[in-house]
């Protein structure tokens, strides 16, 4: 088994956050200290994948490469590609497919937020066949994929914002998948909306009876940060946690060390020029606590 790919979509054009986003790309905008693409990036690594493919708009690929590099810094290989217009999440696995290779590849969106311990415990313990998605209670549902389920925990159904949800449990962005998915992109149609849906995706795995549907956990949090009100409760929600805790959430060198792919000594040195901020500190305790000491 090839390990798995990875992929953050963080194109799309951000009318929801207009005026803001006409001259910067969404996911670079702040979630309280630091850009908000950290934190898929980060969610990435505690899933244990080091070769990620990062799909801007190609206005702003220059920026996400300023910012984030080749990744190497943090044990990384981060590759780099361009979606010309925002025409739906399933395009990623088209623009993706030279890059995926016959590996396993997951998705994730550029602006959704993912904490709490049993989440990420749960991120390592994937299925290797199918597609494995996660489902999170909310109580707007028409605003996302809703997956109904029977009694017994199976999903039923998925359906793309539908006006009259059969529950409120909405698929959030992040979505694991054998080496299939690219197949099957390759199948669907655009939507009613113009759009190649992930919900397609989603779907015609429900139909092969190999579609895994995880319910996020109490004390899991979720966070799509793609309104004013939304970003803006994320950055306190982070802001509380990280004072309150004095952990630090959303850093990709943190979760690049817990998962053994720096050394202490690295942390260390990338903690340095990052002090004055603030963001160093966290660094540095996340050094002293601990970590896997694995070979890098
Ligand atoms: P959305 O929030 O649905 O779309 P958007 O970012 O264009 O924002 P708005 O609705 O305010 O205009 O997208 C979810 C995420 O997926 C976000 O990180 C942007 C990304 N995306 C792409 O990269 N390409 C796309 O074709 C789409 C639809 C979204």
């Amino acid at each position: 088994m090839q390990p798995t790919k990875g992929i953050i979509l963080a194109g799309g054009s951000g009318t929801r956050l207009y005026p803001i986003t006409k001259g910067i790309s969404k996911q670079l905008m702040p979630i309280y200290d630091k850009p908000m693409v950290y934190y898929p990036l980060t969610t990435l690594i505690q899933a244990g994948i080091r070769e990620i493919l990062i799909i801007t708009t190609p206005e702003d690929s220059a920026a996400f490469q300023r910012l984030l590099g080749d990744g190497s810094q943090w044990g990384l290989m981060l590759h780099y590609a361009v979606q010309p217009r925002p025409e739906g999440l399933a395009q990623a696995f088209l623009i993706s497919a030279d890059f995926v290779g016959d590996s396993p590849v997951a998705l994730v969106l550029g602006d959704n937020i993912f904490d709490g311990h049993g989440f990420t415990a749960a991120l390592t313990q994937r299925r290797e066949t199918g597609g494995t998605i996660f489902a999170y209670e909310v109580s707007d549902p028409q605003r996302y994929g809703v997956v109904e389920f029977a009694a017994d925990g199976r999903a039923l159904s998925i359906e793309e914002k539908p006006a009259q949800p059969k529950s409120n449990h909405a698929v959030v962005g992040l979505y694991f998948y054998d080496n299939s998915v690219l197949d099957i992109a390759k199948t669907i149609a655009p939507s009613a909306r113009g759009e190649l849906e992930i919900t397609a995706i989603n779907e015609e795995y429900l139909r092969r009876g190999q579609l895994h549907v995880q319910r996020m956990q109490r004390g899991d949090v979720w966070l799509d940060t793609g309104t004013i009100d939304s970003m803006s409760e994320a950055a306190s929600y982070v802001e509380v946690l990280q004072k309150r805790t004095g952990a630090i959430i959303g850093s990709p060198e943190v979760a690049a060390f817990e998962a053994g792919f720096i050394t202490r000594q690295a942390l260390l040195d990338l903690a340095a020029p990052l002090r004055k901020s603030g963001y160093g500190l966290y660094l540095e305790a996340a050094a002293s606590d601990g970590g896997v000491q694995a070979p890098c």
